[in-house]
Order: structure tokens, then sequence, then C-alpha cells
């Protein structure tokens, strides 16, 4: 059955209705769209704009569709255009004429906004809890790894010492970031678009604030054009998404350095690792790699969807069903990753040893060298200057700065004396960087006592959101 057939007299070509339909794609939404029906027809027989027997047979008959398509006995297949013509018409299959009521003071448009909005939102809260898991696991991580020195970098140089727990730390701080995004997005999701029909609202007397309570959104929409044409809340979740990707891809660009013969730092668990059909002694990070390859193509939706907004003349344009693949797919991809991301890194080895071995090499402490002649009454530009010369001397020597004696120490500066070796120990390096969001022991357990606190805090929330039941 068409939505649409009365102006028409010739058919749809066989070749444009396959191209225009998007069942194969929009089925996904078969449950929102039926939950925002369901209410629909509620507060059409409350209005007395249908019957409220009509009312009651739409909604007995969507809840026994919902139940036939989620036991796999009503299959979304056919040659309808979408998924809202698909539970229409199979609507009309199981109750007759009263199916034919319950499109009153609604339009596709409003429909499908509707059904985008309370998708999004879903998704947002499935993502956010694996973000949650993923940042409990970064956390049990950097409580083990307090104490393991590791070398810090700048342009892929060894910089200065830190500790893993440091290097942690930062990951979640970007998680914490992500979490964020995505809650401020689903707060301008969450508005109600029923009411606004095809863009200029309804001359039915509709009930738009029980709408809104009975599908659970915030607030409703202010301006019906807006409503139907608006597809920010999507652009805004993919972006918030690759944003995320981009963070998971970071981090496992550094698994897949780390995991190198050269570096030697990590080892990534069998059960998350791949070999080569031709060389016997390889273990390849793949799913590390694959994390990154598939950022691309989560930036890949969100161009799509920006691209495809861009010139778009107010109200709705059929382009806007481009929206839900790259929607579905993001959110697809990025659950997936997430998933896989928080098993490998929960099973990686860490080799402490080798991260410790490494912070000695590379002369990590020559800025703690600099500070310690400064603390001596040196301006920092001279300090910087004798400590390159230090530098230059030792890698001549094959020696590292604790390696130095102190006569050939006072060669190059007379200043120096046997307190200096304790200040440029690696251990002190660390401890000597006690700023909050810094490195020491002390920095470290601040900053955790901070994490544990908000995750327990949004863990709180989403509990209260629960008993609620939102
Ligand atoms: N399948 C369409 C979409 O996803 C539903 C809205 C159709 N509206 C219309 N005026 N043709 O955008």
């Amino acid at each position: 059955m068409k939505l649409w057939g009365g102006r028409f007299t010739g058919q749809t070509d066989a070749s444009a209705h396959a191209f225009h339909s998007s069942l194969p794609f929009d089925k996904r939404l078969f449950k929102e769209d039926i939950t925002g029906s369901m209410a629909h027809a509620n507060m059409l027989g409350r209005q007395g704009i249908i019957s409220e027997a009509h009312a009651e047979l739409i909604i007995k008959g969507l809840s026994e569709i919902a139940n036939d398509i989620d036991s796999g006995q009503l299959p979304l297949e056919g040659d309808a255009e979408d998924i809202h013509s698909f539970i229409e018409t199979e609507l009309f299959a199981r109750i007759g004429e009263a199916a034919k009521h319950l499109h009153t003071g609604r339009s596709r448009n409003d429909q499908v906004a509707l059904d985008m909005r309370i998708y999004v939102k879903r998704a947002i809260d499935d993502l956010s809890s694996r973000i949650l898991v993923l940042l409990e696991t970064l956390l049990d991580l950097t409580k083990e790894h307090r104490g393991t020195i590791i070398p810090g970098f700048t342009h892929l140089q060894k910089a200065q010492p830190t500790v893993l727990a440091h290097h942690l730390l930062a990951y979640v701080s970007m998680l914490k970031r992500d979490l964020q995004r995505l809650g401020d997005c689903r707060a301008r999701t969450d508005s109600m678009p029923l009411g606004s029909g095809a863009l200029a609202g309804t001359t039915f007397p509709i009930d738009r604030e029980f709408l809104r309570t009975e599908l659970d959104f915030s607030e409703i929409s202010a301006n019906s054009l807006d409503a139907v044409s608006d597809r920010d809340f999507c652009i805004e979740f993919v972006s918030s998404l690759s944003i995320l990707m981009m963070h998971l891809s970071r981090f496992c660009e550094e698994l897949i350095l780390w995991s190198t013969d050269s570096f030697g730092f990590i080892e990534i668990s069998d059960a998350f690792a791949t070999g080569s059909s031709m060389m016997p002694q390889k273990k390849n990070p793949d799913m590390a790699e694959l994390i990154r390859g598939k950022t691309g193509r989560v930036y890949g939706s969100l161009m799509g969807l920006l691209t495809l907004m861009k010139g778009l003349p107010l109200s709705y344009n059929k382009d806007m069903q481009e929206d839900k693949e790259a929607v579905f797919d993001a959110a697809d991809t990025v659950s997936q990753c997430l998933l896989i991301f928080n098993g490998m890194l929960s099973s990686i080895h860490f080799n402490t040893q080798a991260m410790y071995q490494s912070a000695l090499k590379g002369y990590t402490n020559a800025t703690d060298a600099a500070d310690w002649l400064v603390k001596k009454g040196l301006p920092f530009r001279e300090a910087h200057e004798v400590t390159g010369k230090l530098v230059q001397y030792g890698i001549g020597q094959g020696k590292a700065l604790e390696e130095l004696s102190i006569d050939e120490l006072k060669s190059i500066c007379p200043l120096f004396d046997p307190g200096f070796f304790k200040a440029i120990s690696i251990e002190q390096c660390i401890e000597a960087r006690s700023v909050p969001g810094g490195p020491s022991k002390e920095a470290i357990n601040q900053a955790i006592e901070g994490a544990e606190a908000y995750i327990a805090h949004i863990r709180n929330n989403s509990k209260n959101a629960e008993e609620e039941g939102c």
C-alpha cells in the first residue's frame, strides 16, 4: 500500500522504487516508530480527534506488530517504501479501517525526525556505558602502574620521564570529555518534534505536552519548520563519535608502536593479535590497526552528513533519508571498537622493565639537570646551554648524565656538586613534578581520586535514571 497514491495515475518505475526505498536500512527503527505511533494514537484518542475505540485498536495492533517483528514472525521485508509505510500497511492488514486514522495530524517528516531522535538518545546511552567500562579498565591499570616508569615523548623523541599511570590518565581525560560531549549532544537531541506535521504544524488540537511526557523528552521543539529540517543532532552525534575514534586511534597507534621489537613495551595477548600466513615469527596488532582504520570510516560518515545537509532549502528534502546509514554505521562501528579496544587493553602485558630501561636512556633527565643549575643561580637559558653541552659530551663518551664523574661535570660548569646526582635520578625527576596534573605519586593519587569520583557520579546518575524508568 502506498501512502500517497491518490494524486497519481501512473505506476512508479520499478528501479525508481527500489532506488528510493529505505526499508532495507531504516527497518531497524521499527521499535522507535511503533513507540511514536502508539503515543500519537493514544493522544489522538484522548483529544477526541479520533474515536477512543479506534485508538485502542491501533495501539493493540501496533503492539502485536512489535511483538511479531521481535520474535521474527514478521520479517521486515517487502516492497514498502520505508519502515513507516511498512508498519502502517501491516496495521491496515491486521485491523482494517481503524488504521487509516493513525496518520491524522502527522507527517512522515515529523515521524522520522522523532524516530531518529529516539534512536540517537538510546545509542548515546549504550555507547556511554561502553565508554564507562573502558574508563574503569583504564583506571584499574592506572592504579596498578602508579610506579611504572616510562619515557614520555614529544615529536616521538624521548623527552622526560613519567609513569605509565600518568600516560593512561591522559586517556582518562580524553574519554571523560567524550562522555561529556555525548551528554551535551543528548541534551539537544532530547526535543520532541511531533506536532510539526509536514512543516507547518497541524490544524488538529493535538497535545504536544502529553506526547513529550509519553515519549520521555525534556522539551518540545520550538519551530515546526526547524523540527522537520534539523539533523544537527545527527551531525553532533557523529562528530562526538569521530573525536572519540580519534582518541582510540591515537591510543591504538601507541600500542602498535609499543608492541614492536624496537620499543618492546607491551605484548598484546594472543586473544587480540593475529599471525602472518608467511612469516612464522609475526604477531600482528590487527585489532589496534583495524580500530585506527575504522576511524576513517566514522569520519567519512561525519563528512557525508555535513555535505548532505549543507545546501538544503527548508524544510524536509528526501536527501535527508541519507542520514540513516551514516548514523547507524558510525554508532555500530564505535560500539564494536569500544568493545574490542577494552578487551585488548585489559589483557595487555606491560613489560615494565623494558619501559624503565628505555626511560633511563635518551637523556630524559636533561631538563632536570638544567632546572638544578637554575636552582644554583644560573639563568634558565644558560642552564639550558650548559646542559646541552653536557649531553653532547655524554653522547661522545657513551655515558648517561648520571654516569659522568664530578670532575667531568665540573670541567663543563664549576657549579656542579654531588647533590646533582640525586636531583637527576629518574625517580626524583618524577617525584619533583608534583604539580596538579603531573606524574608525582601525590599528583597521580589525586588524579585517580578525581577520576574515581567522576565515574561513581556517572554510575549513580544512570542508576537513578534507570530507577525513574528512563
Ligand atoms: N524514509 C524517509 C526518510 O527517511 C521518511 C520521510 C519521508 N518523507 C517524505 N516527505 N517523503 O527521510
